[in-house]
């Protein structure tokens, strides 16, 4: 690994991926590319240490033109692909937008790394990588008492989000059994910590606890996620990159499954302490129950024993002291959460998806 593609690293995870890579490798070249879209943004990328080894390029992953010449460029080895539309509500009340972007967008990268490294450069297999950032939501959903899905356990993708996640996936083991091309892929669960766009669960309710602002809980609040600290993803991640042999999958999870409705109360309790309401009110009276997200999945859980066993991999992080690190986060960066908003699409979005909730 020399020069390193990250797509989306403008984004919650790549971002974070970017800063610990930076400091994992200190060699390592790190190219930047990111479209900005509203999930995207150059706050998120201040203060990287080591900046002088990290450019940023703003275009588009479905560019085939431009991602040609950018692995050109820069001589790129290693692709570490976090770009897509990561949001379930989003790709439900607009799909489009996820069919291009998550399968033409990967389609592209994997065709263009294809002629550069393969046809054009005739790079050792060794020498080069293709690392595809996925979801455990492209295994559908698990009945309370099920087992933990392994990385054999059948696709079935209930959301167009989790639909295109698939269709990717697809793509690229299909670009290494048929061209070669090196790659490895990691299905993780549900990520929380710094930098998350404040719309999904975990940074709205912080944020619109801390605003004093209803606390939206879809159904009934008994959904549960396999929740894990954006840190204990980055780490994964780079073990896999750097160790893991050519068309390994894992998945990643965080072994942390308490239900939505357990989420949205601890987090309350923690500003209670950290916050308090004028008055001695509990943040919890914030809470509000609202129409169901439509097929909604009930219960995510991953098996991470495979990476734990081959890779030597665990999280690092208990939920309980994740979400009081990621509470404080927010509380000590207003002004992050200020530019944030700031972008035209959020309180449209909000308008959007819970105006008529
Ligand atoms: P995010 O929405 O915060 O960031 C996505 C980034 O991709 C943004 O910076 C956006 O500008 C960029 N992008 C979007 N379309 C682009 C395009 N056409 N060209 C270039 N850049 C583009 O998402 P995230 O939560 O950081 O997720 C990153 C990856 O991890 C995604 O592939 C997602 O499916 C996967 N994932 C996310 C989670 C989670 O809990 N957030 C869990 C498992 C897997
Ligand atoms: P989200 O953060 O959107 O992630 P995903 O849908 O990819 O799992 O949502 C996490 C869970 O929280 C999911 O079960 C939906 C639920 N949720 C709410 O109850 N209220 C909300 O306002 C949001 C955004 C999500």
């Amino acid at each position: 690994m020399q020069n390193v593609l990250i797509t989306g690293g403008a984004g919650f995870i790549g971002s974070n991926f970017v800063r610990y890579l930076l400091k994992a490798e200190p060699r390592v070249q790190v190219i930047n590319l990111d479209a900005l879209t509203y999930a995207g943004s150059l706050e998120n990328l201040k203060d990287l240490p080591d900046a002088e080894r990290h450019t940023f390029v703003k275009g588009d992953i479905t560019d085939a033109d431009f991602i040609g010449d950018l692995l050109r460029k820069y001589s790129i080895d290693t692709i570490i692909h976090f770009a897509a539309e990561s949001h379930v509500d989003r790709s439900i009340l607009g799909p489009g937008q996820f069919m291009h972007t998550n399968i033409i967008g990967t389609y592209t990268l994997l065709e263009s790394a294809r002629k550069y490294w393969l046809a054009e450069k005739g790079f050792d297999k060794e020498q080069v990588r293709f690392h595809h950032i996925s979801t455990d939501e492209v295994f559908g959903t698990l009945a309370p008492g099920e087992p933990a899905w392994t990385e054999e356990s059948p696709y079935a993708p209930n959301s167009p989000y989790a639909a295109s996640k698939a269709s990717s996936d697809h793509l690229v083991r299909s670009y290494g059994h048929t061209y070669g091309l090196p790659y490895t892929l990691t299905n993780c669960s549900n990520n929380y910590g710094p930098y998350q766009f404040p719309e999904k669960l975990i940074p709205l309710i912080i944020q619109n606890a801390m605003d004093e602002k209803p606390l939206p809980v879809y159904g009934d609040g008994q959904q549960v996620r396999d929740w894990l600290h954006v840190e204990d993803h980055c780490a994964a991640i780079h073990l896999v990159v750097g160790k893991a042999a050519n068309g390994a999958t894992y998945n990643i999870g965080g072994g942390n499954q308490p239900a939505n409705l357990t989420i949205v109360e601890t987090i309350c309790d923690i500003l209670d302490e950290r916050k308090p309401r004028a008055g001695g009110k509990s943040h919890r009276e914030l809470i509000q129950f609202v129409k169901d997200r439509p097929g909604h999945d009930r219960r995510y859980a991953m098996n991470a024993e495979k990476l734990h066993r081959e890779l030597g991999w665990s999280p690092r992080y208990d939920l309980n002291q994740g979400l009081l690190d990621t509470v404080e986060w927010y509380m000590s960066h207003p002004e992050w959460t200020a530019a944030i908003r700031k972008q035209l699409d959020y309180q449209s979005w909000m308008d959007k998806n819970y105006g008529k909730r």
